[in-house]
């Protein structure tokens, strides 16, 4: 029988060390957003698992939203062009936004979304993502709460997938690479 779990080289981050950090994440942005207007914003599909933990843990009135966002055709890696699959459903202007990401790793994605809401009128836009690739970056971009930091490894689960498996494990993994 197969299992979620097929083609799991070791476990990064269990359930509950992701837990505990994400109940930090969600003290350090309500003690730092206490005073203001923050629209959530969680990019699909990746980031969807953590986000809806993370709103969670954020103990003051927030707003929540979701945008989808693809590359554009091949052109990602050189232009950093993303295309918007669903859109948000509010206006941002006066607000702050925060993006929630599940994995930061060229950059590229956040630094379009950043410009795109700092455009829409938005007062402040800061990033959180649960990991962050830095190896991988072809674009700086500011990381304001970030939850782990990993190595260039081919990770998968709590939201991330690989040929759109895997987002359903409760935990963060290594793929073997064969
Ligand atoms: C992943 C991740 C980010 C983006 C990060 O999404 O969720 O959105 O890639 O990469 P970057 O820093 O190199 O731009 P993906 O395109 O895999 O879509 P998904 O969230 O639907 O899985």
């Amino acid at each position: 029988m197969n299992s979620a779990r097929d083609g799991i080289d070791k476990i990064l981050f269990s359930k509950e060390e992701i837990q505990l950090r994400v109940e930090e994440l969600g003290r350090q942005i309500t003690k730092d957003f206490a005073e203001e207007d923050l629209v959530v914003v969680g990019i699909l599909k990746g980031a969807g698992i953590f986000m809806c933990d993370l709103i969670r843990e954020i103990d003051m009135p927030v707003r929540i939203d979701f945008m989808a966002v693809s590359s554009y055709g091949n052109a990602k890696e050189s232009s950093g062009e993303i295309r918007i699959i669903k859109d948000l459903q509010q206006d941002v202007r006066g607000s702050v936004v925060l993006l929630v990401e599940d994995i930061v790793e060229t950059g590229l994605t956040l630094s379009y979304l950043k410009e795109m809401m700092a455009e829409r009128g938005a007062k402040d836009v800061r990033i959180c993502t649960l990991l962050d690739k830095p190896e991988k970056r072809k674009k700086e971009v500011q990381i304001d709460y970030c939850g782990f930091t990993v190595g260039d490894v081919f990770i998968v689960g709590y939201g991330i997938d690989y040929a759109k498996h895997y987002r359903n494990l409760p935990y963060i993994a290594a793929l073997k690479q064969d």
